[in-house]
């Protein structure tokens, strides 16, 4: 859908890149507009979110991609692999995590040996074998409930989860290497990405993963919280502010930048959006109480992305969501049939 290489060129070509945590939903999208544009990518991902059917884009058809796709199962804990995976490479975008808000609550410890150790392991290899820049995968959680919208860099973070905490702590990290080392970073604060590829099967997935199959399925829907609304992302979005980071002139320092669409949309909106696109109005979401510890809205403000990366969103909501439904509806088609 998205012609990368209109927007990057060459920039990219017979560039080795680690991508983290690269089989997971955002990684593997990563992975597909670098091998567009030619790069040598590395994907190191230990498989325990993600999976390597993510990446089959490529293994079935090698040939179709310019670039070439290096799968290391490992995990960032394994420092010895970690280091062979990072050699020679000149950009690393670090995605891997364990993703959930509840299960970090529940596992506060194995969340911090993953995404805050993990994150130090793989800027430790990343500096030690001259490695550019990196980016990171940060989190709008880190913004917590407080009420001001649109969310700006400069508001102080207010961390409600052990997650959320990880993520402030990985952008922390990114900043001190920065400015300590010979390496150039940027966090990337991601708000609520959506797309293909986005694990519906499990408790902890995203909301629109989750409308969409039941949706498809003739299933009936609860929305939490009526008036809740979210910045929802179509996840070539977070790809483009990746690749813009990367490809940016002038050193980032660790600068910590806001990636979305810039609109609010309610959860009650978005379902009732999927039930119509899918021409099943009758599916009318019912409205159940919030949920203890959401937050009540969420909206990016993107000036500071646009002032230093060039920053605008390439798909828009709507489109995304469109291309989303396809998808799902294709791949339920193809597991029932
Ligand atoms: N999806 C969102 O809306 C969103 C929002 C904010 C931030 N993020 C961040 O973006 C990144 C990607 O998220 P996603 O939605 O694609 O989730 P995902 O679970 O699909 O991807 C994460 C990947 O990391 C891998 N991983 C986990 N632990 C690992 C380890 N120890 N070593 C190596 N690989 C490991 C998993 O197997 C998985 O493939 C994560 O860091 C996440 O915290 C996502």
């Amino acid at each position: 859908m998205i012609q990368w290489q209109e927007l990057y060129a060459d920039f990219f070509q017979n560039q080795r890149c680690l991508i983290t945590g690269g089989a997971g939903f955002i990684g593997s999208h990563l992975a597909e507009a670098l091998l567009t544009l030619g790069a040598q990518v590395v994907v190191l991902d230990d498989l325990s979110g993600g999976e390597k059917g993510n990446l089959q884009f490529y293994f079935n058809d090698p040939g179709r991609y310019p670039g070439t796709l290096e799968f290391v199962e490992s995990s960032i804990l394994e420092i010895p692999t970690l280091e062979g995976a990072v050699k020679d490479c000149r950009f690393v975008f670090h995605q891997a995590a364990i993703p959930s808000v509840p299960r970090s609550i529940e596992h506060p410890r194995l969340f911090h040996d993953v995404n805050v150790t993990g994150t130090l392991n793989v800027l430790e290899a990343a500096r030690q074998n001259g490695v550019q820049r990196i980016t990171f995968a940060a989190s709008s959680s880190a913004y917590g409930d407080s009420p001001t919208l649109p969310k700006v860099e400069s508001m102080p973070p207010r961390c409600k989860s052990p997650y959320a905490a990880n993520k402030l702590a990985g952008e922390q990290m990114l900043r001190a290497y920065a400015d300590s080392y010979d390496i150039d970073a940027a966090s990337l604060r991601y708000f609520n990405i959506f797309g293909p590829r986005q694990n519906a099967n499990s408790v902890y997935s995203g909301v629109i993963a989750i409308l969409c199959t039941r949706l498809i399925g003739g299933l009936p829907v609860t929305v939490h919280g009526e008036e809740f609304s979210r910045d929802f992302t179509y996840v070539a979005n977070a790809v483009h502010a990746n690749l813009l980071a990367a490809r940016n002139e002038t050193p980032l320092n660790g600068e910590v930048i806001n990636v979305a669409c810039g609109i609010r949309v309610t959860i009650l909106e978005l379902a009732q959006t999927i039930a119509s696109l899918l021409g099943r109005e009758d599916l009318e979401p019912a409205v159940g109480p919030a949920r203890a510890g959401d937050v009540k809205d969420s909206l990016a403000d993107l000036n500071l992305a646009k002032e230093l990366l060039g920053y605008e969103p390439i798909v828009g909501f709507e489109q995304g969501l469109k291309a989303t439904l396809d998808w799902y509806q294709t791949v339920l088609k193809t597991q029932n049939a």
